[in-house]
């Protein structure tokens, strides 16, 4: 088939029939609630820490992670479709270009994989042996032939549907707009989730890709990362296909991993367990988004800035339909904020206007892109202002210190948003010590702020 993505929408209700009959069985049907291990590359828990970096070099690093992310949405034309034959999935770049690993061990014996955690895709996959083209990866490839539970999905399994049979063999494959791409057979496996007393529940039959031919350009052998984990709402994503065990939730808190002191990891919640700590929990339902329909988009009305309310008319940030842009969406994939062009322009104005008092900062016009506004300040400059994301029906206020990257051995500041000319997103950079839920059935966003580093 030509486009996945069309197709999925014409089958998905009766799939999402007969994939509970396909669904994993639990050692314990009544547990539903786990978590993974969230590490970030820069964590000195992470087996590839690269070491300390310089700020520099790691703003450069999450930079090139959003741009690359970016040109994905920016190429998406709602009018031309065929322009996009194969593409349904946003681009993820490796090296440089992933925030945040799921640590996940699958199969018989144990195989420890990590996986780029993905709010913005669906379908999760790893690379398999044999390779026709693997990208390089640190640790050993998953071998097939040596896991007892590995099971290809048969030509006639409903799952089979969203791909194509080519010699009694199931593939799938996606592009990605920049050449990187996915191919393998569709199989599935069993996934072993430890608890805190260390005692294991086995998923079995978990869907998965299993990929003899991917390339991602930026991959290299000390990529850690040995696929995708999608945590999107498509029926095939991890949380569709395990959904009545975890309830269809699951949350997350992003340590910064730039607060070197703290331990640099968290986890990814599913079912009961939440995390939640109390508080102020605000909550915001997901919106529809024509395009894209299985992407956790949420109705922003207006921004504040140290209190301030912008005043944006209140479709600013609204899908139109007439030209295919706009939208906010929620991208653990992205490390910055993009606010669209003319929206930014103003939240950029309220902030310099927030600044001018302070005869200290000097505004720099060297900015690392691309981010469009930043100071030369004196060491330890403490008053960022707040920022204040309006949904609806909930406000979500962000510190100063999770919109303002600080370099203290440049003495200088940089705002963690930039504009865009498509759509709007919030980006990782921002999320920093907030715990986001993911309630699809209730199809609500809840968040909360939250001490990510103090997680377990
Ligand atoms: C299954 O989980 C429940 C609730 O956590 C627990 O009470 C029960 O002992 C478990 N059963 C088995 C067989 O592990
Ligand atoms: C859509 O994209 C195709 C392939 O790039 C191109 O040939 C065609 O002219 C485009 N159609 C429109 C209406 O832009
Ligand atoms: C990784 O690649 C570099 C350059 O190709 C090579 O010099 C190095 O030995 C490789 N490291 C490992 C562990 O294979
Ligand atoms: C959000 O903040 C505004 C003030 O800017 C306030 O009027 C409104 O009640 C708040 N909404 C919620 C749900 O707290």
């Amino acid at each position: 088939m030509d486009s996945l993505q069309s197709l999925i929408p014409l089958v998905s209700i009766l799939l999402l029939v007969l994939l509970s009959d396909l669904q994993f069985t639990s050692s314990n049907k009544t547990a539903t609630t786990f978590s993974l291990k969230l590490i970030h590359r820069d964590s000195p828990d992470s087996p590839i820490y690269p070491g300390p970096m310089t700020f520099r070099e790691r703003v450069e690093r999450y930079r090139k992670i959003s741009e690359s992310r970016v040109s994905y949405w920016k190429q998406i034309n709602i009018h031309n479709r065929t322009a996009q034959p194969n593409m349904m999935r946003p681009r993820v770049t490796t090296a440089d270009g992933y925030t945040y690993l799921v640590e996940l061990e699958i199969g018989d014996p144990l195989k420890t994989v990590y996986l780029i955690m993905d709010t913005g895709s669906g379908v999760t996959w790893i690379q398999c042996l044999p390779c026709q083209l693997c990208f390089p990866q640190k640790f050993d490839i998953y071998d097939p032939k040596n896991s007892k539970t590995f099971k290809k999905i048969p030509c006639n399994s409903p799952i089979c549907k969203f791909f194509k049979c080519v010699d009694q063999q199931c593939l799938y494959s996606f592009g990605y707009l920049d050449g990187d791409s996915t191919e393998g057979y569709a199989a599935s496996e069993t996934i072993h989730i430890k608890d805190e007393k260390g005692r294991y529940t086995d998923i079995k039959d978990v869907f998965f890709g299993c990929s003899f031919k991917s390339y991602l350009a930026t991959a290299d052998n000390s990529s850690l990362e040995t696929g995708i984990m999608g945590l999107d709402t498509d029926p095939l994503s991890f949380i569709s296909q395990t959904g009545s065990f975890i309830l269809r939730r699951f949350s997350y808190c992003l340590v910064d991993p730039t607060k070197s002191e703290t331990p640099l990891f968290s986890y990814l919640k599913f079912g009961y367990d939440m995390g939640f700590i109390g508080g102020a929990v605000q909550k915001t339902p997901f919106t529809k988004h024509p395009e894209f329909p299985y992407e956790y988009f949420v109705n922003l009305l207006d921004i504040s800035v140290d209190n301030k309310r912008l005043n944006f008319p209140p479709d600013t940030f609204k899908f139109k339909p007439d030209t295919g842009d706009g939208g906010f969406l929620i991208d653990s994939g992205t490390v910055l904020t993009y606010i669209q062009d003319t929206a930014y322009s103003k939240l950029e104005e309220e902030i310099v206007r927030y600044f001018s008092p302070y005869k200290n900062l000097v505004r720099s016009q060297d900015c690392p892109a691309p981010s469009k506004l930043c100071y030369d300040a004196p060491l330890g400059f403490p008053l960022f202002p707040t920022l204040t994301y309006h949904f609806q029906g909930a406000n979500l206020t962000i510190a100063g210190e999770n919109s303002f990257e600080v370099d203290d051995e440049e003495k200088s500041f940089v705002l963690s948003i930039a504009p865009q000319s498509r759509l709007s997103m919030l980006g990782a950079y921002q999320q920093h010590n907030i715990r986001f839920i993911f309630d699809i059935d209730s199809n609500v966003l809840a968040f909360v702020p939250d001490d990510c580093s103090k997680d377990d």
